[in-house]
């Protein structure tokens, strides 16, 4: 079967971000699957101009451009503030809006609070289905993130690995199925195989 493109976003600029460590510890674990291919993104990285928004300027971040053109999937990798999004992130997400569409979105939730970004990743859902992401329903939620990773970047918690390839299963399934769909079922959002 082919590879899936699974690019993961980091979604906070914050200096002494926490959101940092699952993400980076996420695509480790991505990349020990065979049937996934995936980088990160990290919002920091995005120049953004003070004086405009949306995807006029999309052309500035090619790679950002190009890799959702081909990927099959996202990953949001976003922490809790007041129990919403960094604007950055939405700014990001906002460069794009075609090229998301029917392509499946999963979601890790990052606070210092016990709930593990449940209620950024419910105020997240009807946001992405605008951007025609579809969303998965398994969330990975690291609550209390200060005191939950090593020195080497690795959960404390052996509990992780498990929840993080149960969260990784349903998003190939959704990623894949939205693939064949993609390549299979006429759309007039995308070029498929049978027209
Ligand atoms: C502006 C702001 C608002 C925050 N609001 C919440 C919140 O609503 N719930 C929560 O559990 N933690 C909240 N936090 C703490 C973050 O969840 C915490 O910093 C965590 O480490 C994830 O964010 P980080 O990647 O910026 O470190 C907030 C932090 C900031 C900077």
């Amino acid at each position: 079967m082919d590879k899936l493109l699974l690019p993961v976003l980091l979604g906070t600029n914050r200096k002494d971000r926490n959101s940092v460590h699952p993400a980076k510890w996420l695509v480790g674990e991505m990349q020990k699957r065979p049937e996934i291919e995936t980088r990160l993104f990290d919002v920091s990285e995005f120049a953004l101009p003070q004086n405009d928004y949306g995807q006029g300027l999309k052309d500035l971040f090619p790679e950002w451009r190009d890799t959702i053109i081909k990927a099959d999937g996202l990953v949001i990798v976003t922490p809790e503030y007041n129990h919403g999004y960094p604007g950055i992130l939405k700014a990001v997400l906002d460069l794009l809006l075609r090229e998301y569409i029917h392509k499946a979105v999963a979601f890790v939730g990052v606070s210092a609070g016990l709930w593990g970004g449940t209620r950024v990743i419910e105020a997240m859902v009807p946001m992405v289905r605008e951007l025609g992401l579809a969303a998965t329903f398994s969330d990975l939620n690291f609550p209390k993130v200060q005191k939950t990773f090593d020195a080497e970047g690795k959960p404390l918690d052996p509990a992780f690995e498990k929840r993080a390839q149960d969260f990784l299963d349903e998003l190939v399934w959704m990623s894949r199925t939205l693939k064949w769909g993609r390549e299979n079922v006429p759309s007039k959002f995308h070029q498929s195989a049978s027209g």
